[in-house]
């Protein structure tokens, strides 16, 4: 079963509003993959998690080195595979010290490490939003398991 939550939002900032609005939920060991084409707004929402998470450093897409390690009330794990060749690649970076350790995992372009994913894995998908310029709609499908978390959502 599971449930689905589905929001638009018409700026970068309000983007943010509502990766706050998540971050605020989530606890060390929770993975959030986030999904879809570029300028979909997916490094946007990652920076307004960490902003929620008091991270102090520049939040940037670590296009070249695969994952940026930020330390907020908890350590965050941002990875961008965009540039990830195969799971091999991501296997030889360690992956599971990141996924099973003490810090929230954010994980941009997620498509290319699908079957790495645990099951608890939080599924966030971005579209550009045809209704204007900047104009983003953002859907969460939620597992059984992560119900209350969709419904506690805004
Ligand atoms: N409602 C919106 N939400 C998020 N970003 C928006 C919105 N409207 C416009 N934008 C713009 O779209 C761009 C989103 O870029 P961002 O880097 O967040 O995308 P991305 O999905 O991470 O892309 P990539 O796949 O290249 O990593 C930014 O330039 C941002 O200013
Ligand atoms: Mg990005």
């Amino acid at each position: 079963m599971g449930s689905a939550k589905k929001w638009s939002t018409n700026s970068p900032a309000e983007t943010q509003h509502i990766a706050a609005s998540l971050a605020r939920k989530m606890q060390p060991g929770d993975i959030v993959a986030l999904y879809g084409e570029l300028a979909s707004g997916k490094t946007t929402f990652v920076q307004g998690i960490c902003e929620a998470l008091s991270v102090r450093e520049p939040v940037t897409s670590p296009t070249y080195t695969l994952i940026n390690e930020y330390f907020g009330t908890m350590p965050v794990y941002h990875f961008d595979c965009y540039r990830l060749e195969n799971e091999d690649e991501f296997y030889s970076l360690g992956y599971e010290e990141y996924f099973f350790g003490e810090g929230l995992v954010l994980i941009e372009w997620a498509e290319r490490v699908e079957s790495l994913l645990p099951e608890h894995t939080i599924r966030l998908r971005f579209e550009h939003n045809f209704s204007g310029e900047g104009t983003r709609t953002i859907q969460l499908h939620a597992i059984e398991e992560q119900e209350e978390l969709c419904t506690s959502l805004p």
